[in-house]
């Protein structure tokens, strides 16, 4: 792990990671904000450091990919962004919010009300209706369910002729879309995205894709995506790419094609850097 601290460092140059060295205060237009953050899993010598030293700034209004080969710490980065999991070390600052030390209750309120998720699996209450999947966000942070906006929200996403229909009655483009809508209900500060596109055909992931490229252009959303198809993330305005708990590389407004190839050099990276490991006789 040692070995590879040269692109630890180059992660620490990512564009906007360097906008505010060492200021206490929240960066004003910032989204999401991630300082040092590292995520150990276990200790001494069988210790797995998920995460090494991340930072990120990711301001309002943008969206952004993130990619990496298995076990590159993608789904703890995640989950460490969304406030699903605490850091080892570092701050996540969300919305101009401080996390790191809140209560689980605050922690929690703070997903509800600011924070909107998409899954791969799409997530719904398959024994609510579509409108009362949409209102969920809203009935569990305590605020008014507003059925206007929920009505406006599946409107953006195609689905108004289905509010009155259960989940299981909508094929798996459209279940997912409900998703999206359920992401957007509350305006949040970030939609975290894992995987969305992972259970859908091609033509129906692009759908989805436009549905949060259309969030972020003409709502202003912030997306944060995690995801292993170069053609999802090509629908990104920035493609982040973690290898060993670190950001490694970036690419800006990347096509389908050169974050392939950006993707295939990182993982051939690994691969020779694990050899290189193996070969000296150190343990990976
Ligand atoms: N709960 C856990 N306990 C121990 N190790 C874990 C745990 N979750 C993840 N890891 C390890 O952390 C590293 C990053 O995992 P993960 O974030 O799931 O990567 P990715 O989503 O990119 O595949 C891997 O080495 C993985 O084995
Ligand atoms: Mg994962």
């Amino acid at each position: 792990m040692r070995l590879r601290k040269g692109r630890r460092q180059e992660a620490g140059r990512l564009p906007g990671a360097d906008e505010c060295p060492g200021a206490p205060a929240a960066t004003p237009g910032l989204a999401v904000e991630l300082r040092g953050v590292r995520r150990r899993y276990g200790r001494g010598a069988g210790a797995v450091h998920a995460l090494a030293g991340v930072d990120l700034a990711l301001p309002r209004g943008t969206f952004t990919a993130v990619m990496g080969p298995s076990g590159s710490g993608k789904s703890t980065f995640l989950q460490c962004a969304a406030g699903l999991d605490r850091p080892s070390a570092g701050s996540v600052r969300l919305g101009g919010t401080e996390i790191t030390g809140m209560s689980e209750n605050a922690l929690t309120e703070l997903r509800r009300s600011r924070l909107g998720f998409v899954f791969q699996a799409f997530n719904l209450l398959p024994s609510l209706t579509v409108e009362q999947n949409v209102l969920l966000p809203m009935r569990l942070a305590g605020q008014r369910q507003d059925r206007g906006r929920a009505a406006e929200v599946l409107a953006r996403v195609g689905l108004a002729d289905k509010a009155r229909r259960r989940p299981g009655e909508l094929s798996g483009g459209q279940q997912q879309r409900v998703a999206v809508a359920r992401a957007l209900v509350t305006a949040p500060d970030v939609i975290f995205a894992d995987e969305p596109t992972g259970a859908l055909d091609t033509g129906t992931a692009a759908e989805v894709l436009g549905l949060l490229r259309h969030a972020v252009d003409s709502l202003g959303a912030t997306v944060v995506m995690v995801t292993h198809d170069p053609a999802a993330a090509a629908w990104a305005d920035r493609v982040l790419f973690l290898a060993d708990g670190a950001f490694a590389d970036h690419l800006e407004r990347g096509s389908a094609e050169r974050i392939a190839a950006r993707m295939a050099a990182l993982t051939g990276r690994t691969r020779a850097a694990a050899g290189a490991v193996a070969g000296a006789g150190v343990a990976a």
